[in-house]
């Protein structure tokens, strides 16, 4: 059950990785459909349960004789319901914390050690337990950290069992499954099964008009939707935006053909986006004109085919994340409009003429299904890649946003290994997401104060604390190369820019020079390259950003380190780039930063 913020999601995929079918059901759904489960889990979120505004549940749900467990605001709302008393703690636990079990029971009944590190994130915390309950540890901040009532069959935690840093959250989540009693039968199988016998229901003697990208998502739901339907029923639709990577839709062409797709429909609509496009640099207003346009395109081929509108769905590659990131589960704040996810496919979702087969998934799942329908591994395995493409990575800028005479100073950081760093904050801005809210702020960027070699296991260090400490700021970056070798920041200045062929032009070049370099990383689950409309030393020019990331399923990642030697190789490389002052390395992790700058 979603209270909003990142958790449901990691949850079901955590159960679903134990083998048992989970749904993400909305805080407000009636007793009636509650009662059809097996188990419920109350997720946590971001509100505080002693706000009157906090999202509420029917309390009847702790009738129901249906095994619960509360997760973190599930905890505490689990608590209050029941006639327990929860606060403002005196101090508030974020991040890894020490849990001691006291009482073996229940979902703690395959814990063999007495202590685990745990993931923690709450300032409220439970002053006394419900009647009937039973505490089952602690934390030194928090005495009541985790409760059960055995009788009830109900069970809460603080902490946080489905992140991969509690070290024992797993075995926690397969007690409480043991706990229900569902069946363990949950596999990429059944749900190939399951949503093969779903798209037949839903398309009934329909068609679908399939947009691909050459992508994983896409690719993935097409093949679904042609094993379910048969090929004769897809009109597959490609779109060249202009916001492709070089050569791309030359290579796509290749390997759609390759996969079956035999009529593919290519519209190559690069002049048509970039006129759309001209003059816009917000980065919400780029992705909504984005989407539309997709839909736009997709309705005059349509009338060009001659295709009765009744006749048809729209298919999507949509994913889990690109619904949680658009604000579309209730409770969740609206990172980034998904290209998939403008307010008319929103409307084209309820009256149902869309068609997403792959929706619940998270993009690992997404690959196995992939590679279970024989997809060839260099396609399932690609690098995710946004559906508005570059236009997301190259920022538009009118000028130079105004920096505070706080903002303006520069800050030194010192350190764990004595190296030191002058921070300076950069008047440009990108995309975060902080205590599970969207934001737009500045980054700042770290240069060597001294002449030193740069550390990872230093930088990991002082990253984090400079969001934490310095609220207006959501990305951190390292300098790598400055024009004519130079050392550190004479003047910096915005370069009054917004989409356009040649700057796409630059950011592909930067681009394919970064993809070839880190082809057999195994870390990098993506790398964006950024154009950023920054002139560093000169007037006039750009930036390049870096943005190798190490994750498994987009909601969070961590900054990937390659050797010194690559960036350093690759940095001189972009810089001969012509109209590039500058390459920086983006060193922040989603969150405070999200993978994407927009
Ligand atoms: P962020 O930047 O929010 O990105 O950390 C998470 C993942 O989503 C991808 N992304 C998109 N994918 N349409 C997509 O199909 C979009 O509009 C879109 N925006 C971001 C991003 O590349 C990353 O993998």
């Amino acid at each position: 059950m979603d209270f909003g913020g990142q958790y449901a999601h990691l949850i079901a995929d955590r159960v679903r990785r134990l083998g048992v079918y989970s749904e993400i059901i909305s805080s407000d759904s009636s007793l009636q459909d509650l009662s059809r489960y097996k188990g419920i889990i109350i997720s946590g979120g971001p509100a505080s349960v002693n706000d009157p505004s906090s999202p509420q549940l029917d309390s009847r749900i702790y009738e129901l004789k249906i095994p619960i467990l509360g997760i973190c605001y599930g905890h505490q709302y689990t608590m209050k319901s029941l006639g327990g008393r929860v606060a403002k703690g005196k101090i508030g636990e974020y991040g890894l914390t020490e849990f001691t079990v006291t009482k073996n029971i229940g979902i703690f009944k395959k814990l063999e050690k007495k202590s685990y590190k745990v993931y923690a994130s709450h300032f409220d915390t439970v002053e006394s337990v419900s009647e009937g309950f039973e505490i089952t540890g602690e934390t030194k901040d928090d005495k009541m950290s985790a409760t059960a009532n055995e009788r009830r069959k109900i069970y809460t935690v603080q902490f946080h069992p489905e992140v991969t840093h509690t070290e024992c959250g797993q075995q926690i989540l397969d007690a409480f499954i043991d706990i229900t009693g569902a069946t363990r039968d949950w596999s990429i199988d059944k749900f190939i099964e399951r949503e093969i016998a779903s798209i037949n229901e839903k398309v009934g003697n329909k068609k679908v008009f399939m947009l691909v990208s050459g992508g994983v998502d896409s690719t993935v739901a097409y093949a679904l939707l042609a094993k379910a339907l048969g090929e004769d029923r897809i009109y597959a639709m490609y779109v060249d935006t202009g916001f492709m990577r070089k050569d791309e839709t030359a290579h796509i062409k290749v390997s759609l053909a390759s996969i079956g797709i035999k009529s593919l429909h290519t519209e190559m609509a690069g002049d048509d986006f970039f006129t759309a496009l001209k003059g816009i640099y917000d980065p919400e207003q780029k992705r909504k004109i984005i989407g539309d346009k997709f839909l736009e395109i997709q309705r005059a081929v349509a009338k060009k085919l001659n295709l009765n509108p009744s006749e048809w769905l729209l298919g999507q590659g949509t994913i889990y994340p690109d619904t949680i990131e658009s604000g579309g589960t209730r409770n969740a704040d609206k990172i980034k409009t998904h290209h998939n996810r403008v307010p008319e496919i929103e409307e084209m979702i309820r009256q149902g003429k869309i068609i997403e087969p792959i929706k619940e998934l998270y993009k690992d799942e997404v690959r196995m299904v992939g590679k279970r329908l024989g997809l060839p591994e260099e396609m399932v395995n690609r690098h995710p890649f946004p559906g508005p493409g570059l236009a997301v990575r190259c920022l538009c800028a009118e000028g130079a946003d105004e920096l505070t005479e706080e903002e303006k100073k520069k800050i030194t950081y010192h350190g764990p290994m004595g190296g030191r760093y002058i921070g300076q904050t950069l008047p440009i801005k990108s995309v975060g997401v902080q205590g599970d809210e969207r934001t737009y702020r500045h980054p700042t960027v770290l240069i060597a104060a001294k002449p030193q070699k740069h550390s990872w296991e230093e930088l990991r260090l002082i990253a984090p604390t400079i969001t934490n400490i310095n609220p207006r700021l959501n990305r951190v970056l390292l300098k790598i190369a400055f024009q004519g070798d130079k050392e550190e920041i004479n003047s910096v200045s915005v370069t009054p820019a917004y989409l356009t062929p040649d700057r796409i032009k630059t950011l592909q070049a930067a681009d394919s020079l970064v993809m070839s370099a880190i082809k057999d990383e195994k870390e990098v689950w993506q790398c964006p390259t950024v154009l950023i409309p920054l002139s560093v030393n000169v007037e006039g020019e750009e930036s390049i950003v870096l943005r190798p990331v190490s994750s498994q399923e987009a909601m969070t990642a961590n900054f990937t380190e390659l050797s010194w030697d690559k960036v350093r190789k690759l940095a001189k490389d972009i810089m001969k780039i012509p109209g590039i002052s500058a390459v920086f390395y983006d060193i922040t992790n989603k969150p405070p930063a999200t993978i994407e700058w927009e």
